[in-house]
């Protein structure tokens, strides 16, 4: 199953994680990072931002796919993720704008934008390491409940819940988008290895469904339990559903240093 850590913070999950991809990227330049946007991943760009500020490294080579995007937002769109990326990882990661990809959610291109997504990540080599959110309805990427676990990159309806999450980001609730193109749970399951972050009481539901309720394509996290290689870094609030929670901690405490996440 996955492996759980509970961090005291969410600047510890930021530093744990960002330690993970810089050390990918000095075994690996050409490393190809899912990025997800939205709060929870913050801490681990500012953290790698930091990192690579105290210790430069050579990211020429390093390539990223972002999760998904509103569709018919314009790219230049305050809110458009093409936008959040470029503010909150391109920029300060030292990057230049062609090395990260977002899907395309133009209406006039939509119809052929996940294929052509698809091609651009298998032509990239893969996502090797996947830094995703889980919605309140247990959304992996916009992957509401429903989805298939054998779903590529798409165009879906965001769910009710997730567009009341979402508007704080908007002027009025009614500005968030609709629709949305976002890679797949088989998309995403296909990466090598999945992080994913969750912080604070709202996010304990979706977690402990997706952790250790049954896998159903009504709670997408659960897509997770079919990944060989999952690290899932909460805070104590995130993690309170947890059944298992006692003998995870047990589990983290021992393991090997040299092992990484
Ligand atoms: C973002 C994404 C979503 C978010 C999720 C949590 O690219 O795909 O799945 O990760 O909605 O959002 P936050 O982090 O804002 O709570």
């Amino acid at each position: 199953m996955a492996e759980i850590v509970v961090v005291e913070s969410k600047q510890a999950a930021g530093e744990l994680v960002a330690t993970e991809i810089r050390r990918l990227i000095e075994s690996k330049a050409d490393t190809v990072l899912g990025l997800a946007t939205g709060s929870t991943p913050l801490p681990v760009y500012a953290a790698l931002a930091a990192s690579f500020r105290a210790n430069p490294l050579d990211v020429s080579r390093v390539r990223g796919f972002a999760l998904d995007e509103y569709v018919g937002l314009p790219a230049e769109h305050p809110e458009s993720y093409r936008t959040v990326i470029t503010r909150d990882v391109i920029g300060p990661l030292g990057l230049t704008p062609n090395q990260i990809q977002v899907p395309n959610g133009d209406v006039a291109t939509l119809e052929h934008a996940g294929a052509k997504y698809e091609r651009a990540i298998e032509a990239a080599g893969g996502i090797d390491l996947q830094i995703l959110g889980i919605g309140r309805t247990g959304h992996l990427g916009f992957n509401e409940p429903g989805s298939s676990f054998a779903s590529c990159t798409r165009v879906k309806t965001l769910a009710p819940k997730s567009r009341a999450d979402n508007a704080r980001f908007f002027a009025l609730p009614e500005d968030v988008p609709r629709h949305c193109i976002t890679q797949g749970l088989g998309t995403i399951r296909r990466a090598r290895h999945l992080v994913l972050l969750a912080f604070g009481v709202e996010k304990a539901t979706a977690i402990a469904a997706a952790v250790e309720g049954p896998v159903t394509a009504s709670q997408p996290g659960s897509a997770i339990q079919l990944h060989a290689h999952v690290t899932v870094v909460l805070d104590e609030e995130a993690a309170a559903q947890l059944a298992g929670l006692d003998y995870y901690r047990y589990i983290w405490a021992n393991k090997p240093a040299w092992q990484g996440i």
